[in-house]
């Protein structure tokens, strides 16, 4: 299909332009910038500014098979009317889809009810105040022969943006990790390359009148997702809530408000009717271990496939800290290759071949962790072949609540990593104590 996409350039706009690629479609996207952008998957670029709805006219031409409607709400819901009028006219008749994005937080605070569905009324909160009726208003073309379809995503994550990204900055800057409201808040979280895939689903077979939560996690503990941010900003603090008041002060008050919304809302209706199945990490993993942190890459080229080994390596590491962390003596020892590893522990002893490691492992590792425990951070990876990597790992101390311990000097792993059977495993490790 040939659809064309406004918001393309944007945090989702991006991952939905490579996930329509992929699938097959082309990308007409809408800018409002005239300057041509190199680099996108763009079939071809128009220029248009949703907040001026006559430069819209025109642009959905008859070729155009599809429409993906996400740049944001101009604030002025006679506005995006019209924007809305503009894009849907010309499909009249068509049985064209029109997708028009909305959010989660037209459902407002979701309170004791678990996991709301698309069929809840909808109680919008300051920030979104008229978008209910911006979706009716998409719904009843259903009458004028388009497949009008909504898609209401909760927090979007991943890709290191959007949102929790916010939170990992205040955590740089701050010192210590925030969350806003009370401490119970929750939300629904997506990851914006799941998204992205529910966003072709919706284009391709959703049915018209439909509505559709993008939702990966019904309701993250904020606090957990927090103490993410704060581990990826390199702040191993606990987190602190942040009354709505003062958070207003730093972000306004609407957002204030939306941030400290606790909501838990259902994705499940998209995955049963539309065969969405979103399995990419949850936003605590995400944080933690992923896209949030930045890794320093020697000897690959930059693009997707190093992206995805590199992910695969920090999955590894993340393993060597859940199985340490849980003294799973298997789960450890399945990070070793079997011929031949050899591992130096930080004290400094030589542990030669599996056998050895294995020994030593079912020996020490029950009951190591019964005053704290450690998190470990990729920072360097130095491919040395395409399937041999040498890996710089920051190990640090912390209690049982990820609290970092002052008094006690970090580590300073190193691995070499080889894939075998496209497998990422530890031929060789060395452990070292960082006294300065
Ligand atoms: N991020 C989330 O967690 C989340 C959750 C629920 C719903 N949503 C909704 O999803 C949509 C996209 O969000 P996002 O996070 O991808 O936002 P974003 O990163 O800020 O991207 C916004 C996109 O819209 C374009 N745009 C902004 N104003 C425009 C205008 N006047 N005319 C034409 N294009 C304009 C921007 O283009 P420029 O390059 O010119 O700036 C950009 O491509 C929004 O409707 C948002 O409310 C987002």
């Amino acid at each position: 299909m040939k659809v064309l996409l406004t918001g393309a350039t944007g945090y989702i706009g991006s991952a939905v332009t490579d996930h329509l690629v992929a699938a097959g479609h082309q990308v007409l996207a809408l800018t409002r910038g005239t300057d041509p952008q190199h680099g996108r998957a763009w079939h071809g670029q128009l220029v248009g500014d949703t907040a001026d709805p006559v430069s819209l006219a025109g642009a959905v031409t008859p070729e155009i098979e599809a429409v993906i409607h996400l740049a944001p709400p101009s604030g002025d819901a006679d506005i995006d009317t019209a924007v809305v009028e503009a894009l849907v006219t010309p499909l009249r008749g068509t049985g064209r889809p029109f997708v028009y994005t909305s959010g989660v937080w037209v459902l407002g605070a979701t309170g004791e009810a678990q996991e709301v569905a698309e069929e809840a009324p909808t109680h919008p909160i300051g920030i979104v105040g008229y978008r209910p009726r911006i979706e009716e208003r998409v719904l009843a073309e259903v009458t004028e022969g388009v497949r009008a379809v909504v898609v209401r995503p909760g927090i979007v994550y991943g890709r290191g943006g959007g949102i929790p990204a916010i939170l990992v900055d205040r955590a740089r800057r701050q010192g210590v990790p925030e969350y806003y409201g009370e401490e119970g808040v929750r939300w629904p979280t997506v990851h914006v390359d799941d998204l992205a895939e529910l966003f072709v689903a919706a284009v391709e077979r959703a049915e018209a009148g439909t509505i559709w939560h993008g939702v990966g996690d019904s309701a993250v503990p904020v606090r957990d997702l927090a103490r993410a941010a704060g581990r990826a900003a390199g702040v191993l603090a606990a987190p602190q809530a942040v009354p709505v008041e003062q958070a207003a002060e730093v972000f306004g008050p609407l957002f204030a408000e939306a941030l400290a919304l606790d909501q838990s809302v259902s994705g499940a209706a998209a995955r049963g009717a539309l065969g969405w199945q979103p399995g990419r990490p949850g936003v605590v993993a995400e944080l933690a271990f992923g896209s949030y942190r930045p890794v320093e890459v020697f000897g690959a080229p930059e693009g997707p496939e190093t992206d995805a080994e590199v992910a695969s390596i920090r999955s590894l590491v993340a393993d060597v800290e859940q199985a340490q962390q849980n003294e799973l003596v298997d789960r450890f020892l399945s990070v070793f290759r079997p011929e031949d590893p050899v591992w130096t522990t930080g004290h400094g002893k030589r542990l030669s071949g599996f056998e050895e490691i294995a020994t030593f492992t079912r020996k020490v590792l029950p009951g190591a962790t019964a005053e704290s425990t450690a998190v470990y951070d990729v920072e360097r990876v130095l491919f040395l072949r395409p399937d041999v990597a040498a890996v710089n790992v920051r190990q640090q101390p912390v209690r049982h609540d990820g609290t970092r311990i002052a008094d006690r000097p970090e580590g300073r792993p190193f691995y070499i990593l080889v894939k075998d059977d496209g497998t990422w495993r530890i031929g060789a490790a060395q452990n070292t104590v960082a006294v300065d």
